[in-house]
């Protein structure tokens, strides 16, 4: 290829060091070899226009004018060559990249979806059949809401610091879902129906507990809701998502602040054990009016499910940590469950 090139230096004259140079230009094939070799092949130019100083005046016209022709000559070599290489390298890397579409494909990746992402719309779904609208709120609440509007005195223990993250003296990680009652309620009429699901957290772990888990919260307010109402629901709700028509289940007192009167309900697993899966209650007269609504005029009731909870009972996972790790083999064996 570059033999034509290379006519034309018979007509240059230049010393044999020089032309020895130039004819090993054809046999570089990487630019980091053409870029050592340009040097060498400059520096020799340059180290003889060096010596041009010392001719006699009248051969110095003469040399200078061979040194340039050298110099272009040797220039315009190096670029012929370095486009030659570049050249060579795009068509190796073209021809190592080519994509044989006749090969049969790799298989599927998709992901799956989280058991408790599982659960979450399961649950949707139920009280999106039964009339609820969904919404969502901060994570990071104020005081106010996380603790005072939802009935919980100052010196109540679920606002102490071994509980509760607090954010700074006025804000915490909210600690379940309610606050988002009075949020949501503040700003609307009755009649309200609606769930809150999300990310609460909590200075807690072990097996059953996690620092960080999910609630759904659900709030319904009316004229003339009762106790039977939320029973209902609540039994309706926990048949229909564990797809158990005969689940036991049990209603038992409990105390909550911001519900009056108050009750938790447990599941019995399938191994006869009796598990807590939310807390619930008819919405207390002091937390309605901080959502500016009358208790003489309207009632309602509230409950907290724990998701994760929920999620252990429907894929019998033992340990609540299990679904925080991110480890694989967990996570494929939920591949095309709904
Ligand atoms: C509450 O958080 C109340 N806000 C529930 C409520 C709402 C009552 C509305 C009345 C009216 P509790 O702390 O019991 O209550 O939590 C509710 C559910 O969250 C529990 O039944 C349990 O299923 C789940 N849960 C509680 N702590 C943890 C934890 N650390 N890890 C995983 N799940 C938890
Ligand atoms: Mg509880």
């Amino acid at each position: 290829m570059l033999a034509s090139f290379f006519i034309l230096l018979e007509a240059i004259p230049m010393d044999t060091l020089l032309q020895d140079l130039l004819n090993q230009l054809s046999n570089t094939n990487k630019i980091h070899d053409l870029d050592q070799l340009k040097s060498k092949i400059l520096g020799h130019i340059s180290s003889q226009m060096k010596g041009m100083k010392d001719l006699p005046i009248e051969s110095r016209k003469e040399f200078g004018a061979k040194i340039n022709q050298q110099k272009n000559y040797a220039e315009d070599l190096i670029l012929k060559q370095r486009e030659y290489i570049l050249k060579q390298e795009q068509q190796r890397k073209l021809a190592s990249e080519t994509i044989d579409v006749t090969l049969s494909p790799r298989g599927n990746n998709l992901g799956t979806l989280h058991p408790i992402s599982l659960s979450l719309n399961r649950m949707q779904d139920i009280f999106g059949q039964l009339g609820f609208d969904v919404a969502d709120g901060p994570e990071i609440e104020t005081d106010y809401y996380n603790f005072k509007a939802l009935n919980i005195p100052d010196n109540h223990p679920a606002r102490a610091m071994q509980d509760t993250f607090y954010t700074s003296s006025n804000n915490v990680l909210r600690t379940h879902t309610s606050p988002m009652q009075v949020r949501y309620a503040e700003k609307r009429k009755p009649p309200i129906k609606v769930i809150v699901p999300g990310r609460v957290y909590r200075v807690d772990m072990d097996a059953t507990h996690s620092p960080m888990f999910h609630q759904m919260e659900g709030l319904w307010i009316e004229k003339g809701i009762s106790f039977a109402n939320l029973k209902g629901l609540v039994i309706e709700f926990l048949r229909k998502f564990f797809d158990d028509e005969s689940l036991e289940l049990r209603f038992r007192a409990s105390f909550f602040s911001f519900t009056e009167p108050s009750a938790e309900v447990d599941i019995k697993s399938k191994s006869g054990k009796w598990l807590e899966v939310m807390g619930c209650g008819m919405v207390h007269p002091s937390v309605l009016r901080y959502m500016n609504i009358d208790p003489n005029e309207y009632s309602g009731f509230a409950f907290g499910m724990g998701i994760d909870r929920f999620t252990m009972i429907r894929y019998g996972i033992n340990d609540l940590r299990l679904m925080f790790e991110n480890d694989l083999d967990f996570l494929n064996q939920f591949r095309g469950e709904m």
